[in-house]
């Protein structure tokens, strides 16, 4: 049975365009694998505090020699990586705001980057220990910025979930939202067929 994990990081839960275009997939993906294990993150519903220095010393220290404040850290940073270790196929929710990924995301990505866990540095390098997943991630934006070098969301998406192991990653765009209602409905009739096509 294979799982798949949605992540969504509008700030307006499952109303934000992206974790709607999220669902569309999901649910397309679902109707042709009817048995799947389906797990929903929603980072503005359930947001996790960001990285600092007590958190990373959890991190960086032996489980067996961890404090119990510590213990709770790792805990938290565990859960999450069992949780997406279990997914096959990994969906992501991707607004842009003020330029970048909202910030519950790059602390999501904060919690699950876990040297000797998640990835590991070897004499070639490192080596993502995430392997054997696909990820489609949905990106939406109120102006158009896919192929320029305004685009920080794009490479950095990418080589984060490449260095994780992740390297079968999807874009679908949605841009223009905020240029006018042509633009919106136009851009969003282009995502909505791409999704059914990468769904199918
Ligand atoms: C706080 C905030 C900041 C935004 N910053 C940008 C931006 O830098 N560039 C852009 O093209 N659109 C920007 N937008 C527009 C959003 O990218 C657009 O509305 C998108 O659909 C948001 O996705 P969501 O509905 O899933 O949250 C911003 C929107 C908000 C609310």
């Amino acid at each position: 049975m294979k799982t798949l994990l949605q992540i969504n990081s509008s700030i307006f839960s499952s109303g934000g365009q992206s974790s709607q275009l999220a669902d569309q997939f999901v649910a397309a993906w679902h109707s042709h694998h009817p048995n799947a294990r389906m797990i929903l993150r929603d980072l503005a519903q359930v947001p996790l505090p960001h990285l600092d220095a007590q958190r990373v010393a959890a991190f960086f220290t032996a489980p067996e020699a961890r404090t119990p404040e510590q213990q709770a850290f790792a805990a938290e940073s565990d859960a999450l990586i069992d949780e997406i270790k279990q997914a096959e196929i990994l969906v992501i929710g991707l607004p842009m705001y003020n330029f970048g990924i909202p910030s519950t995301l790059k602390a999501y990505f904060d919690h699950i980057a876990r040297a000797g866990i998640t990835f590991r540095y070897t004499a070639n390098g490192p080596e993502g220990l995430l392997t054997g997943k696909k990820a489609y991630v949905f990106a939406t934006r109120g102006g158009l910025y896919a192929g320029t070098p305004l685009d920080s969301q794009t490479g950095y998406v990418r080589n984060f979930l490449g260095f994780l192991g992740i390297a079968d990653v999807q874009f679908v765009y949605a841009e223009g939202l905020n240029m006018g209602e042509a633009s919106k409905e136009a851009a969003l009739a282009e995502a909505q067929q791409r999704l059914a096509m990468l769904a199918a």
